[in-house]
């Protein structure tokens, strides 16, 4: 699509409907070449540098991988080893780098981070996480969702947590392909009003209905998708004694997942943490698709990457 070419990924609010269901059909094709040992490499020459302020397994190896399967390559910096970790600025980094490298995959705390480094860069900046949004998780879980339940209008999506990241970042893929979402956390927890706002604005055009709630059932009543993530994120190490206390009766278990749908899926971003957010029968259970939608961050990331770039 040529409305994505040398854009910027840092949420999907600026993501059309249409370019997301471009993007997911990409996916899927860039998926089945995999498949079936189709070698595609349109980015002979790319190259994508990769900042890391927290850890990561999927973001790093999917994007790192990804690049290496379309013919480019990927540079892993992490933030400790850049001179950015010594104070250098973000906006002289994103000066610098956009002459070396061709796109810029961030993971960091503040998302006022990622949007200083866009303006800056001349290149695609992409977002691998802020404390603010996933974008990236959230297309790879449509992907998911699509590839099992088969459509996206009709269903209802729990996501019972936690309402920050992958919360947000849910809410708006849900609401732009128009699938119902209910956000279930516990008071205090709520997403950001700005996210919310935008999610039941968009909701409004595409018939999809976002609502938050603080009580786990009402969100999982009759839902086709449950969805849960860490209680205690990057970067909030410090309050997780108490977090496992407050977020005790969101956990996703079998008491709770009765009010669902028999034929509900279960996602989760991951890391998991069994016994915390999730029971561990519920997530290596019959109903989970946790692998299925880990792998497709791969194949997603290849579908950005090709269209960005
Ligand atoms: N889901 C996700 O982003 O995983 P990583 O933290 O391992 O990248
Ligand atoms: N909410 C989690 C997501 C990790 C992929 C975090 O921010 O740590």
């Amino acid at each position: 699509v040529v409305s994505l070419k040398g854009k910027d990924f840092l949420t999907l609010m600026d993501i059309s409907t249409e370019d997301i269901h471009y993007l997911l059909t990409l996916a899927a094709q860039l998926k089945e070449k995999q498949l079936v040992g189709q070698s595609y490499t349109p980015l002979v020459g790319k190259t994508l540098a990769m900042i890391f302020e927290k850890p990561s397994t999927r973001t790093r190896v999917s994007f790192e991988v990804g690049m290496i399967q379309l013919g480019g390559s990927a540079l892993y910096l992490n933030s400790n080893d850049l001179q950015l970790g010594r104070g250098e600025t973000i906006a002289d980094t994103a000066r610098v780098l956009s002459q070396y490298v061709d796109a810029i995959m961030i993971r960091t705390f503040a998302h006022s981070k990622i949007e200083e480094l866009a303006q800056y860069a001349t290149i695609p900046v992409i977002n691998g996480l802020t404390d603010d949004d996933h974008p990236c998780q959230a297309l790879a879980d449509l992907l998911t969702i699509y590839e099992v339940k088969k459509m996206f209008k009709g269903l209802k999506l729990a996501y019972v947590g936690d309402g920050n990241n992958v919360a947000h970042a849910l809410m708006i893929a849900a609401a732009k392909v128009g699938m119902d979402c209910t956000i279930a956390c516990p008071s205090g927890y709520e997403p950001k009003e700005e996210y919310v706002n935008a999610a039941v604005q968009i909701g409004k055009q595409s018939g999809a209905t976002i609502a938050v709630t603080h009580d786990p059932i009402e969100a999982v009543a009759d839902a086709d998708v449950i969805y849960t993530d860490v209680w205690t994120s990057m970067g909030q190490e410090q309050e997780s004694e108490q977090r496992l206390t407050v977020f005790q009766p969101f956990q996703v278990n079998d008491e709770l997942l009765k009010h669902a749908k028999p034929d509900y899926m279960f996602l989760h971003c991951l890391p998991a943490h069994r016994g915390e957010e999730v029971a561990a029968d519920v997530i290596d259970g019959p109903n989970s698709y946790v692998f299925q939608q880990a792998g497709n961050r791969l194949h997603v990331q290849k579908a950005i990457l090709v269209s960005l770039l």
